[in-house]
């Protein structure tokens, strides 16, 4: 959120500056779970334990929790990140330019991957550089987490269902309060394993490769990979920015120019042809970040990302 909106932001109500709501989060962990390699899998075990049933589902709304706690405040700013661009007509993300403070998801994504293999720092310190992974490659994905117009939308009043929210909680977790009753019997586990057997033999499988490639769309010259990020993050001196966070991000805000600023003030998002055009980027996001999460996780703790 731009600072000078921060005054603003105050006055609404604490869940409307989260991510992907619990649920959104949670879908992100399970997936990412279903593709992890064995040393990946071994260190989310270990790493989260009974207290997080040892999955990536239940720790993945850990960083969203802890913003109530005021010893976490520094950490509110790293959910993501304020592309500076102009929707629906551009849309763009541009590391220097909207994140040249160096604190945004791009900048977190990169210093928690490399906390979470660093063997100096305590278990706790790695199993919170863990769940800070967890979140973030979740929010990386929610196309209001990437854009800075109206406060990420959060300024921008929606209807859904005959309720009165704004346009980032509806994306949070307004549409997905609906779908998740509606389709998966209410059943967050349900739903992440319906994702994930789209990735493994369904709809989502012809894409899945492209997903994980880092080639972005706006920039096809670019041709860095998940193995070039993590061993070039990983050289004792280090190379940043990343490349694979930002083809993420600046992929997650297209949306920004299609579907979710497309839509007639006063109509109800939630019981129009809005919602049934969000659904399957909302569905089609979770699944991709939770795919990429684990690719991710793979690189760093097998050396490769063990995926098709
Ligand atoms: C990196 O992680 C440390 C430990 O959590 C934190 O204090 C610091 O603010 C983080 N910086 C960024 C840019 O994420
Ligand atoms: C924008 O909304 C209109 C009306 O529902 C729809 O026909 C069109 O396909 C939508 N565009 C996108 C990119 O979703
Ligand atoms: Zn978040």
């Amino acid at each position: 959120m731009k600072v000078a909106s921060i005054a603003g932001l105050l006055t609404l109500s604490a869940p409307a500056v989260y991510g992907w709501g619990a649920s959104g989060h949670q879908a992100v962990g399970y997936v990412a779970m279903q593709f992890l390699a064995p040393q990946a899998l071994s260190f989310v075990q270990s790493s989260l334990g009974s207290t997080y049933s040892q999955s990536l589902g239940p720790a993945a709304t850990w960083a969203d929790e802890i913003k109530s706690n005021s010893a976490y405040a520094w950490a509110s700013a790293l959910h993501y990140v304020d592309a500076e661009d102009n929707p629906p007509t551009s849309c763009s993300v541009s590391q220097s330019r909207d994140c040249a403070n160096g604190r945004c998801i791009l900048t977190a994504i990169s210093n928690y991957t490399s906390r979470v293999v660093d063997t100096s720092l305590s278990t706790t310190q790695r199993q919170e550089a863990l769940k800070f992974l967890d979140h973030f490659l979740g929010d990386i994905g929610q196309p209001l987490h990437v854009e800075a117009l109206a406060v990420g939308g959060n300024d921008i009043s929606v209807k859904c269902s005959g309720s009165t929210t704004n346009l980032h909680a509806l994306w949070d977790s307004g549409m997905i309060n609906k779908l998740l009753p509606a389709n998966y019997g209410g059943s967050v586990t349900t739903w992440a394993d319906t994702l994930a057997t789209r990735i493994k033999t369904g709809s989502y499988a012809p894409l899945a490769s492209s997903w994980i490639s880092c080639s972005s769309t706006t920039a096809p010259a670019t041709k860095r990979s998940i193995e070039d990020d993590i061993t070039g993050l990983l050289r004792p001196r280090a190379i940043t920015p990343l490349e694979c966070p930002l083809v993420w991000a600046q992929d997650t805000n297209s949306y920004d120019c299609t579907v979710v600023f497309n839509y007639t003030t006063g109509t109800d998002l939630c019981t129009s042809s809005y919602y049934t055009n969000a659904v399957p980027v909302i569905e089609q996001q979770l699944a991709k970040q939770g795919y990429r999460l684990a690719a991710w996780l793979n690189v760093l703790f097998d050396g490769s990302t063990n995926l098709p």
